[in-house]
């Protein structure tokens, strides 16, 4: 076939085609199908799949490209083989370097976490290490031409640049832990399959960020006495192939609470914003799952509705561990908000060796909503018996929206084999579940089953 032959194949009712390298496909019956949806299958109809699986890395696993190949109806003809010039174009070429201690989950979008043994060592996580979860390419952003839309109601709006964001508003500094809503997954995942990156215990970080706080500057853009169920809603300058944009939104009750610390953050951990967590500017939303606090601000609406976006409606939500794909329903369950109590052991590693003697536990400890961890429990023995972890002093009064830091030492035989369990309590006397399989969900969130690690004493 030519490419004009497989460019007039473009809806169903002239059957859709795709090409993949030299090869043409007749996807029509697969369209319904499509786990991303027939919209986004769509986009590639009559053209190479190559640009759009460019830019979402589930495709590339081997058994994608074998359910393509029973699609198979023909080939390119040779002259025609070499792509058009543009169409293989990498739209994640203008991502930045990134170091190399992070356990790479996906590569592209880019989506990593520090190895548990450095998530520790300190109480701010150094930026370079800090965990990126990003959903699309990284935005290239012109600091001097950047400007966020604030919108209230009543057709009120501001166009904000970043030096009157600076200028306008008074500095505030909140250091938060930020935890991404899948955070150890792979441990829901060895029980049933899920949907999702794999993380491990490191979709976690703290940093103390420095901005405006967002009740400032949304009445500074003339927002007044507005209904308590109102939304505010954040959007991206991220977005995929086809003009999307991430989204999300919190209730306007939390962003206009003083209490609640909500800023827009232009300093991360005394740095400008690195580009993947965010620069110039991100919402950071203290004590709500990292989904919320929104990188790459482009804008900040007032609305009685939540965000229409994807990721506020249909994913970032629990469900009963008998929910499977045919028969959840997103509309039924509300959007995550603040997170249940967590906590894990970072050291040591499990399969680890450990000198016999004393053994040293370590891990970290958090719970969403700035609701102070004041314990954590340390077993040796699965969970038979319990000793009480000594947490390193806290930095901050107030509200605790940065984690704790914890370790246990213990004797131990030459010769043992432990499994090291650990749960924390928040100050609501929240505790976390003990097993996996209760909370298991279809989409690998909310996972804060006690943390277990085998280890032998040597
Ligand atoms: N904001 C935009 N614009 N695009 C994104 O992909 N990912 C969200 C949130 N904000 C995301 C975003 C998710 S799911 C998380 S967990 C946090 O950013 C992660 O922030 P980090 O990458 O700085 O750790």
């Amino acid at each position: 076939y030519t490419r004009a032959e497989v460019a007039q194949h473009r809806t169903p009712s002239d059957r859709v085609w795709v090409t993949h390298g030299t090869d043409v496909f007749d996807v029509t019956d697969f369209v319904e199908l499509h786990p991303g949806g027939p919209d986004k299958i769509l986009l590639a109809a009559g053209g190479a799949l190559e640009p759009f699986w460019a830019l979402y890395a589930v495709h590339s696993q081997p058994h994608v490209l074998e359910l393509l190949r029973e699609y198979k109806v023909g080939e390119l003809s040779p002259e025609e083989a070499a792509p058009p010039p543009g169409d293989t174009q990498d739209p994640f070429a203008g991502d930045p370097p990134r170091h190399p201690a992070l356990r790479v989950n996906s590569l592209k979008p880019f989506n990593a976490e520090p190895p548990p043994e450095l998530l520790t060592q300190s109480f701010l996580t150094p930026n370079e290490l800090f965990f990126t979860r990003n959903h699309l390419p990284v935005p290239s952003v012109e600091p001097g031409s950047y400007r966020l839309r604030v919108e209230v109601p009543g057709g009120r709006s501001l166009s904000l640049s970043l030096a009157e964001l600076r200028r306008r508003f008074p500095r505030h500094e909140v250091t938060a832990t930020l935890q991404c809503a899948g955070n150890r997954r792979s441990e829901m995942s060895r029980v049933r399959p899920v949907k999702g990156l794999s993380w491990d215990i490191g979709a976690i970080s703290t940093a103390r960020w420095a901005g405006a706080r967002l009740r400032d500057v949304l009445l500074a853009a003339g927002l007044g006495e507005q209904g308590s169920e109102w939304h505010v809603c954040f959007e991206g300058l991220d977005e995929d192939a086809s003009g999307t944009r991430y989204g999300a939104s919190i209730p306007l009750e939390r962003a206009m609470s003083p209490q609640a610390e909500v800023i827009l953050a232009y300093e991360m951990n005394g740095q400008e914003l690195p580009r993947d967590h965010g620069f110039p500017l991100r919402v950071v939303v203290p004590g709500v799952v990292g989904a919320r606090s929104v990188k790459w601000l482009r804008s900040v609406a007032v609305s009685p509705a939540e965000s229409p976006s994807h990721w506020q409606q249909n994913d970032y939500k629990g469900f009963c561990p008998s929910v499977d794909w045919d028969t959840v329903d997103f509309r039924a369950a509300p959007a995550i908000q603040e997170l249940p109590v967590q906590s894990a052991i970072t050291e040591p590693r499990p399969g680890a060796a450990v000198p016999a003697g004393e053994i040293t536990v370590r891990g970290y400890a958090w719970s969403g909503g700035g609701r102070e961890v004041i314990r954590v429990d340390v077993s040796l023995d699965g969970g038979r018996t319990w000793r009480e972890a000594e947490l390193c002093p806290r930095p901050e009064r107030g509200r605790a929206w940065a984690w704790a830091l914890w370790e246990l030492r213990a004797p131990a035989a030459a010769g043992a084999r432990l499994e090291l369990v650990c749960k924390a309590v928040d100050r609501s006397y929240n505790g976390q579940p003990e097993g996996v399989e209760g909370i298991w969900n279809l989409r690998g969130v909310l996972s804060n089953a006690w943390h277990r690690v085998p280890v032998t004493v040597t």
